[in-house]
């Protein structure tokens, strides 16, 4: 896929004093001469401070620690993680077009983004909240079809659960990520179909998803807020022990 920089660009970038001050921070933590080796966590740091990376933004990047633009530029370039054209402000809708995903439906949830953010990727909505692209592989096939919004996966995604994803953004809201059918991670749908006497029998098929439920873990969300992490089976809280015993119960 082409990667290249917006035509239209901002006349220049400087980090805010306090970006300043943590990118000198992490130039210190490489040998002397070898600086160009932070040069993600300084790009990654530029795009946050702007919600895009823009070219300035390279340049100036490349300059504080003394490389050619070419080399930024390569980097810039290479990695999806990089945003070369403006973002919508509220959601970056990212959604993985590889082979599971297409499978799975990906096209689908493609042509919604084209109905109701643009007709082209890497455009702004009318309103300038949103924007899309179509991105490779997130890493997470077993929860196909995928979608990257912000720093979250929402997988699991049907056309219609996308958009009440769109329309929770839209309202402010930060939806919970993750799985969108119900599972917890990627274990079958409809409970185990192998190994289901080991361990924790038939009712608890997924002992540490369980354990972290009784820890009373949480979910970190886009926002930083946390929600307590609920496994959806058999919607129920019950304890991993008294889950246990059930399923001893009902073997006999
Ligand atoms: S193919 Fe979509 S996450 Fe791998």
């Amino acid at each position: 896929m082409l990667r290249r920089l917006s035509p239209v660009q901002p006349d220049s970038f400087e980090f805010t004093p306090a970006n300043l001050e943590w990118a000198r921070g992490q130039m210190t933590k490489y040998p002397e001469g070898r600086q160009a080796s932070a040069i993600i966590a300084l790009l990654w740091r530029a795009q946050e401070q702007e919600g895009w990376l823009t070219r300035p933004a390279i340049e100036y990047v490349a300059d504080l620690l003394g490389m050619a633009y070419m080399r930024a530029l390569e980097v810039a370039t290479f990695y999806f993680m990089f945003q070369l054209y403006p973002t919508g402000n509220v959601a970056h809708i990212q959604i993985c077009g590889t082979t599971t995903c297409m499978i799975c439906g990906a096209e689908d949830l493609v042509r919604l983004c084209r109905e109701r953010i643009a007709p082209t990727p890497h455009t702004l909505s009318a309103d300038g909240r949103f924007s899309w692209e179509e991105v490779e592989c997130l890493g997470a096939c077993g929860n196909a079809p995928v979608a990257q919004i912000g720093k979250d996966y929402y997988e699991d995604l049907t056309v219609e659960k996308l958009s009440v994803l769109l329309d929770a953004f839209a309202e402010g809201k930060v939806p919970v990520p993750g799985p969108q059918n119900g599972r917890y991670s990627s274990e079958p749908l409809g409970g185990l179909t192998s190994l289901v006497e080991y361990d924790s029998g038939r009712r608890q098929y997924n002992a540490s998803a369980q354990l972290a439920v009784d820890h009373h873990d949480t979910i970190k969300r886009i926002d930083g807020t946390e929600v307590p992490l609920l496994t959806p089976w058999l919607n129920t809280k019950k304890p991993a022990s008294e889950a246990k015993a059930e399923a001893k119960t009902d073997e006999k």
